[in-house]
């Protein structure tokens, strides 16, 4: 174990020492949340350790950049790890302990078990993404065994993630209550992603095209559209306005099911996955049209 002065502060690297604290912590009756996340820590990160602290008396965040839920052609080799950078984030943000595994810690060796959640996970995502989500899962399936969390806490922005991870935990019992938090924006709109360093200052101009689609659906809907074909297109070539921009998918879904919608209903959810340059962006907008009852 690395730890600093503070008894209120570890650092742990391995399960069985995190294992022995959390299980002492929860001896004394302490309610454990934990935030999972890859690191590169940015505000959006920090509002998830806030809602923790609010909500539970010990707070372990995970730094873990999980290489199953990479696919070869990705950026798993590049992608940021500012451990120390990290750590002194949440320390300042009041979290009590850091884990931050090596990859032999969490796969020790070739494992013959994955977690999938089917159906959901093939849409969207998934389908551009074929492998990501077993990872995801699987992933936090992992942390949860080790943590044994009462609450987790995951963004908004990743809409299908924490989906499919409140229904692994409803599908397979897992005693952990699921919270998904708001997803945080820079004050123009982009919202926070650690793969935003990537953009350089152009596409980071492009890439408010992103929020803006999805602007553009929202008051569509609002203004009474009803084709939803024509929605899907006008926030496209919204998107492509720039050379820059690649569009993966762009879906007006139901918010629980990721079923693509044909008709307006009172929650809709508007998702849009794009390349600007070589970095790919993900956003969401939950749009509430509250004058539709369910039954239309
Ligand atoms: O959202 C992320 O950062 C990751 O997908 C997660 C949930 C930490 C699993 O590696």
């Amino acid at each position: 174990m690395t730890s600093n002065n503070e008894d209120s502060f570890n650092s742990i690297t391995s399960i069985s020492e995190l294992r022995k604290i959390v299980q002492q912590a929860r001896l004394s009756g302490k309610k454990i949340g934990v935030v999972p996340t890859m690191g590169a820590l940015h505000a959006g990160h920090l509002s998830l350790i806030q809602e923790a602290l609010a909500r539970t008396d010990i707070v372990v965040v995970t730094l873990f950049v999980n290489p199953t839920q990479f696919s070869p052609d990705e950026d798993f080799g590049n992608y940021p790890r500012p451990v120390e950078e990290d750590l002194k984030k949440c320390k300042e943000a009041g979290a009590h302990l850091v884990f931050h595994p090596d990859v032999s810690e969490i796969y020790p060796e070739d494992a013959y078990t994955t977690v999938s959640v089917n159906t959901i996970s093939e849409k969207l995502e998934g389908q551009f993404r074929p492998t990501h989500f077993d990872g995801v899962t699987t992933v936090v399936m992992k942390l949860f065994n080790i943590v044994l969390p009462d609450v987790a806490f995951f963004g908004q922005k990743d809409y299908q993630q924490q989906l499919l991870i409140k229904r692994m935990v409803k599908d397979l019992n897992v005693p952990v209550e699921v919270i998904a938090c708001p997803t945080i924006r820079d004050p123009d709109g982009l919202a926070m992603s650690s793969r935003n360093q990537y953009l350089s200052k152009q596409e980071r101009e492009t890439a408010l095209l992103v929020p803006e689609s999805l602007k553009l659906a929202e008051k569509m809907l609002l203004d009474g559209e009803e084709d939803f074909d024509k929605i899907k297109d006008a926030m496209k070539k919204l998107l492509t306005s720039s050379d820059e921009v690649k569009v993966d998918y762009v879906s007006l879904a139901h918010p629980e099911t990721l079923e693509e919608l044909k008709q307006v209903q009172p929650e809709i959810v508007a998702l849009v996955a794009t390349y600007v340059g070589s970095t790919r962006l993900i956003d969401n907008r939950i749009i509430h049209l509250s004058s539709i009852s369910s039954n239309q």
